[in-house]
């Protein structure tokens, strides 16, 4: 356990997700129009932010460009005392419909979601190229002191869930137990790369949103890979507590990088242990197994 480190109900946190703000989140207030977007960290949480940001306000691009992601759709969980930022001070005056970050496991995420009537987009990405992204994560943000342990120690903190925001496979778990409640969508970020116009339509769909061909292949331009990455709305250069040089938030953006990462020996072990955690969910993660 690093400095900064504390357990929560069992589930690993970092400062800027203390216990009083955890202990709020589950009061939050939620409303019928809300959009939730659940993820575990590194799982493409950005790039859905800005498609349902983007799909909810009929493309209104011209605000997209003036005001930070993170600021237009607000992380529940999330405080800094040195920006004065609080997720939860950002959501509750925020006029409807708001599209709300959390990466929380459904025990600790707000009571009021499964209530409701608003909508929650869950996006997994295969826990492989997720891990590889979450180590750079952990490398270039100061809120994990720039971690400086090795990839091999990294993988076995991930498996552990001695990582912000705990265990993937808890998580992962969680939400997909929640799959058949109507107001839960799961999406891949496989399936966004590989026909991210289609995943968008779906997406429209479960929002009941009705956007013309133009605007959705709009959106699609808007947030491709390189589009996000280069763009200063979307990129997260200017967040102090990533050093970009050391590897920016918007990394490789692809499928399958942990072939480059995982040795074969590791690659078994994560295997068998995915096997014995998940085995009986049959969760359809694509390029891994
Ligand atoms: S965070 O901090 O948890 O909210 O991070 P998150 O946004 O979930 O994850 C960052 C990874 O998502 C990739 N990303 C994208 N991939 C493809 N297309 C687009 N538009 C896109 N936007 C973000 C980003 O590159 C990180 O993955 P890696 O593999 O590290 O590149």
């Amino acid at each position: 356990v690093l400095p900064g480190q504390h357990w929560y109900e069992g589930v690993l946190f970092f400062g800027y997700s203390p216990p009083d703000i955890l202990d709020a989140v589950k009061h939050f207030e939620v409303r019928d129009d809300d959009v939730f977007i659940v993820t575990y960290p590194k799982a493409g949480t950005t790039w859905m932010q800005e498609i349902v940001w983007l799909i909810l306000s009929d493309g209104d691009f011209e605000r997209a460009s003036k005001q930070q992601v993170y600021f237009r759709s607000p992380f529940l969980e999330f405080k800094d005392d040195i920006l004065n930022e609080v997720g939860l001070d950002l959501a509750n005056p925020m006029p409807s419909p708001r599209v709300i970050k959390t990466h929380l496991p459904v025990k600790l995420a707000p009571t009021q979601l499964c209530q409701k009537e608003c909508k929650v987009v869950v996006m997994f990405r295969n826990p492989k190229d997720l891990c590889v992204s979450y180590y750079h994560f952990y490398r270039s943000s100061s809120s994990f002191g720039n971690f400086k342990g090795t990839w091999t120690e990294f993988v076995d903190m991930f498996k552990d869930g001695h990582v912000d925001h705990g265990s993937w496979f808890d998580f992962t778990r969680s939400w997909w137990n929640m799959r058949q409640h109507d107001n839960v969508y799961i999406v891949f970020y496989e399936d966004m790369k590989r026909n991210l116009k289609k995943e968008i339509v779906k997406i429209c769909g479960f929002l009941g949103k009705q956007l013309d061909d133009k605007t959705i292949e709009r959106i699609s331009e808007n947030c491709s890979f390189e589009s996000m990455r280069n763009n200063p709305m979307t990129n997260h250069l200017d967040v102090y507590s990533i050093d970009s040089k050391i590897s920016p938030l918007l990394r490789k953006g692809t499928v399958g990088d942990w072939k480059n990462n995982f040795t074969v020996q590791q690659n078994e072990d994560f295997d068998k242990f995915y096997q014995s955690r998940m085995d009986e969910f049959n969760i359809p993660f694509q390029m891994v197994f």
